[in-house]
């Protein structure tokens, strides 16, 4: 149906009463870094959670590598090489750096095992330099690399991101970006919900931006940048 990785058509979801994604198109296709911006409450995580099955769409589709998965279970969605990373930081505190990363590895769609520990640690020497720690141990920063990296180990085709770089430092949030971008050098895709459109700029090719529910931007992030009444009414910069 479309040379989407992910898409959506359409998309309304609801919590209880409370009517939430007010027809959301969105695609993100193979190998693009693509942001999803908007302020606090307008969306993102909710358009996210609809598009994995983890909140069923009450309208519109979604497909998942051209297949239609509108309400699917989520588990089929995973299976389908589609990742996610929640807000706030997924690890174990009481695991080392090594076990968090090994308990984690398993075989992508069709076997694939790209990401060995080795090569995820290529990818994260920040990590590698803490092999041996507790998880309890780690910065923000470094507990956010170890959620994404855990993630990586699953072997996945697309990586959605939520709030990232949320709570971080300046510099971390510089280091962070860099770790997407050679992420997508080794062909993983990448999903980002962010509030914070500095961060989106340096790494994503393509942005949606939305507003209560409904997709008021769409178009590349240059053009994005340059747009100042879009920055100005809907992500307060
Ligand atoms: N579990 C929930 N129950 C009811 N309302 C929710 C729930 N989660 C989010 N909402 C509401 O849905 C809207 C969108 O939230 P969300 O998708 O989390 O926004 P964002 O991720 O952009 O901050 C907000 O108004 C929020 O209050
Ligand atoms: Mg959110």
């Amino acid at each position: 149906m479309s040379d989407g990785l992910l898409e959506a058509r359409d998309l309304h979801a609801y919590y209880g009463a409370s009517h939430v994604l007010h027809g959301v198109d969105f695609r993100v296709r193979r190998g693009e870094i693509v942001g999803l911006m908007g302020r606090n409450g307008m969306g993102k995580t909710t358009l996210l959670r609809a598009m994995l099955g983890l909140l069923k769409p009450r309208g519109g589709r979604v497909w998942v590598r051209g297949t239609p998965m509108t309400g699917a279970e989520p588990y089929l969605v995973a299976r389908m090489g589609i990742a996610f990373v929640p807000e706030g930081r997924g690890i174990f505190p009481n695991l080392t750096v090594r076990e968090n990363l090994v308990m984690a590895a398993r075989p992508g769609l069709d076997g694939r095992r790209d990401w060995t520990l080795e090569r995820v640690l290529e990818s994260f020497p920040r990590l590698r330099q803490r092999i041996g720690h507790g998880g309890w141990q780690l910065s923000g920063g470094e507990q956010q690399m170890l959620t994404i990296a855990r993630t990586l180990m699953t072997n996945p085709e697309v990586l959605l991101l939520d709030e990232p770089s949320e709570g971080l430092a300046p510099l971390v949030v510089s280091l962070l970006a860099e770790m997407i971008l050679r992420i997508r050098t080794e062909g993983v895709t990448v999903l980002l919900a962010e509030q914070n459109l500095h961060f989106c700029a340096k790494v994503a090719d393509r942005g949606y931006v939305i507003d209560k529910g409904s997709v008021k931007y769409e178009g590349t992030m240059s053009d994005l940048l340059a747009d100042e009444e879009v920055k100005e009414k809907y992500l307060a910069v």
